[in-house]
């Protein structure tokens, strides 16, 4: 039976990912006591869990993935294979809506929630708020739900594609999304992490501004006066977006950039 540390050896994984591996397979030990007691033996059980993921992650399977979980805003959100590993750069577009829309009662759709890591932090952060989430895939609307239940987040879960599910007389304060926005034959696709995760979430099997061209068409009839549209998008999409918002009679538009410095969100009001 190989102890703590013969296993951290026995891969050439980064140290970090070795214990986070470690820990998901030993799950009454803390990250601490897994580099405080490098002598202790692992079960059978657990040093064929532990190769098993070890070699998963060596052929590019992403962490979240292995260990079933992504932190965002501050929260863990279960993740799986059916559903995109919430970013670090869409907290920009919970910032953007908590500080435009303000934090008293309102009414928000998530269009694309994937795990629900949009929908449940806006419910959480801002109790206030009615809000929805809509996505085309049963099986992430089923992880998106588990994971507002876990949390603890009020959030009315909708399948079907955009608007379509949505109460025909139902007016939002905020629509947000991050859809596919990725092209058919971008290199990325085969790439990294995102070569695990669904292509559903990731291209719009066209331009990479289908999907955005259609949220955007579709807002001002959703939207309340007032209301605010903002979405994520790709690094060298922020003119196109800005365009498409404009185009559909939006105002206010901007583009927000991430802490590289690329664009990443705009957004746009419904003139009140
Ligand atoms: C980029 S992922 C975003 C997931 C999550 N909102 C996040 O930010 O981590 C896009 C999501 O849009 C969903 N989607 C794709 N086409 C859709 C459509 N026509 N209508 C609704 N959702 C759709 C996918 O299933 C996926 O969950």
């Amino acid at each position: 039976m190989l102890t703590i540390e013969q296993a951290l050896r026995r891969h050439p994984l980064p140290r970090l990912e070795s214990r986070m591996l470690l820990q998901h397979v030993l799950p009454g030990l803390s990250h601490a006591q897994i580099i405080a007691y490098p002598e202790r033996e692992l079960s059978a059980e657990a040093e064929a869990a532990f190769l098993g993921l070890a070699e998963r992650r060596l052929a590019g399977e992403p962490m979240a993935y292995l260990i079933g979980v992504r932190e965002f805003y501050g929260r863990d959100f279960r993740v799986s294979p059916a559903v995109l590993i919430p970013r670090p750069e869409t907290e920009h577009l919970i910032d953007a809506a908590l500080q435009r829309v303000g934090r008293a009662a309102a009414r928000a759709v998530d269009l694309g929630t994937g795990s629900g890591a949009i929908a449940a932090t806006l419910a959480l952060e801002a109790p206030a708020w009615t809000v929805e989430a809509v996505d085309l895939s049963a099986d992430a609307l089923a992880m998106a739900e588990a994971n507002a239940a876990a949390l603890g987040a009020a959030v009315a879960f909708r399948h079907g594609s955009w608007y379509a599910p949505l109460a025909d007389d139902a007016r939002y304060d905020l629509i947000a999304s991050n859809p596919p926005y990725i092209q058919h034959d971008d290199a990325h696709l085969g790439q990294g992490d995102v070569r695990f995760e669904p292509r559903m979430a990731l291209t719009d099997e066209a331009d990479g501004l289908a999907c955005l061209r259609e949220i955007a068409a579709g807002a001002p009839a959703r939207l309340k006066a007032g209301g605010w549209l903002m979405v994520e998008h790709g690094y060298d999409q922020g003119a196109a977006v800005r365009e498409l918002f404009s185009a559909a009679g939006l105002s206010r538009v901007e583009t927000i950039r991430d802490l590289a410095g690329l664009d990443r969100i705009t957004i746009a009001q419904k003139e009140a």
